[in-house]
């Protein structure tokens, strides 16, 4: 099908196009490790990077904001604008994305960790063996067999549990179910990414991993304590599991929006956390079905069309959407195509009233994140290098009169 360049064209014309050295400052300059420590709650692939979304909600919104991530993964955008005292929607079709964004947003104190990890445990401990479901072979190629009871038992206690409790547990033992080391549950993985069994299994002999038994109990212990002394986040935040394209939030209730949408089928979040939802007791080919994970751009551009019509329903009459995309190569039967969802999305945008104020060029060389990499070695290894750079477009979208930008000193230039 042709693209229609002419409205990608119209929609930018008034825009400022910048790279981000142009900025006085950006997330670029923060220390690599920079952000809350319960942003490392649990890994979340593809997620950006905590300096970013603090720097975006610094320039862009005050604390009478109330802040919306339709695509809220692993919580960076909600975790960042609640830490600045923000009030904040967020959602995700996803329910290990709802999991970790609501654990990072409703962390426990130290008192009520305690006291809720001494439950879970002794419920554990009496859960009877015999009644647990089979053990999941696949699962079990990652853990000691003790190890591996344990988890199973655990799960069954916390499973059924959507208190704020059983989801900061579940959150924290998603965070040290699999990786690469002593910190985690599993035998050390090359990745926190879950491997295919097959592949673990290889890794294992290869490297002559032996599996050690490791307590639930302490290492959910060992991982909480990292985050004494953390902030906490301030503003109220509501999670909700949802499709983007019909948001459970009502109208003209948010001001801003600072989202980053599936790039067109670069990642399968529920293959890349398959370890975690059978932990999790979830349905991995139902959650599946659910994501949006086109690699057509005609589907793409519907999908995105229902979702800014959902914003722009959700947003209040003078209000900022930011929308963080990067550029994707398409992959087919005669060589590769860059394709530059940003574009589409500022077209369609405009059809709402929304106006492109700015868009910022991040030059991360999106080809050169481990997660492409890994997509791309599915492709033909033969094809030509187009020599086009993927990058990182972050679109401000404005409708109304939103106010100035404030140019905010951040944090890490002090
Ligand atoms: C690029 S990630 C967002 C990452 C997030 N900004 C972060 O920092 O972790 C895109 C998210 O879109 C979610 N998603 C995919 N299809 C969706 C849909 N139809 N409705 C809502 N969320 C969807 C995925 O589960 C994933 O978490």
């Amino acid at each position: 099908m042709s693209q229609d360049y002419s409205a990608y064209e119209d929609a930018l014309s008034s825009a400022e196009i910048i790279g981000t050295e142009t900025l006085p400052h950006s997330w670029r300059e923060a220390p690599r490790a920079w952000g809350n420590e319960l942003h490392k709650l649990a890994p979340y692939v593809g997620g950006f990077p905590p300096a970013l979304a603090n720097y975006l909600l610094q320039q862009y919104t005050d604390p009478e904001m109330t802040v919306l991530d339709p695509f809220s993964g692993g919580g960076t955008t909600a975790l960042e604008a609640s830490l600045l005292d923000r009030d904040v929607l967020a959602s995700d079709v996803f329910s290990y994305a709802c999991t970790l964004t609501g654990a990072k947003t409703h962390p426990l104190t130290e008192d009520e960790f305690d006291a809720a990890l001494k439950r879970v445990k002794r419920d554990a401990d009496n859960v009877n063996p015999d009644m647990l479901p089979p053990v999941d072979e696949d699962a079990a190629i990652f853990f000691h067999e003790d190890t591996l009871q344990e988890l199973r038992q655990y799960r069954a206690v916390l499973k059924e549990d959507t208190s704020r409790d059983g989801r900061f547990l579940k959150a924290v033992i998603c965070g040290i179910l699999h990786g690469p080391s002593e910190l985690f549950l599993s035998i050390q993985t090359r990745d926190t990414f879950s491997g295919s069994a097959n592949y673990v299994k290889d890794y294992k002999e290869k490297h002559d991993l032996e599996e050690v038994y490791k307590p639930v109990d302490e290492k959910v212990r060992d991982k909480f304590n990292r985050l004494v002394g953390a902030q906490y986040p301030s503003g109220s935040t509501r999670v909700e599991q949802a499709d983007a394209t019909s948001l459970p939030f009502e109208d003209d209730t948010a001001d801003f929006v600072l989202t980053s949408p599936p790039y067109m089928h670069m990642l399968d979040y529920s293959w890349n956390n398959w370890l975690r939802l059978w932990w999790l007791d979830e349905d991995r080919s139902a959650e599946q079905d659910s994501l949006n994970q086109t690699s057509k751009v005609e589907l793409f551009r519907s999908f995105m069309t229902d979702v800014i019509a959902e914003l722009d329903r959700v947003l209040k009459s003078d209000a900022r959407a930011i929308i963080v995309i990067g550029d994707v190569r398409k992959h087919r039967q005669g060589g590769a195509k860059v394709v530059y969802p940003a574009r589409m999305i500022a077209a369609e945008a405009s059809e709402f009233g929304f106006e492109v104020e700015r868009v910022i060029e991040d030059d991360y060389n999106v080809d050169k994140r481990y997660y492409t990499q890994l997509n791309n070695l599915r492709w033909d290894e033969e094809e030509e290098d187009d020599g086009q750079e993927l990058i990182d477009r972050i679109l401000v979208l404005r409708k109304g009169d939103p106010g100035p930008q404030v140019e905010v000193t951040p944090e890490w230039s002090d």
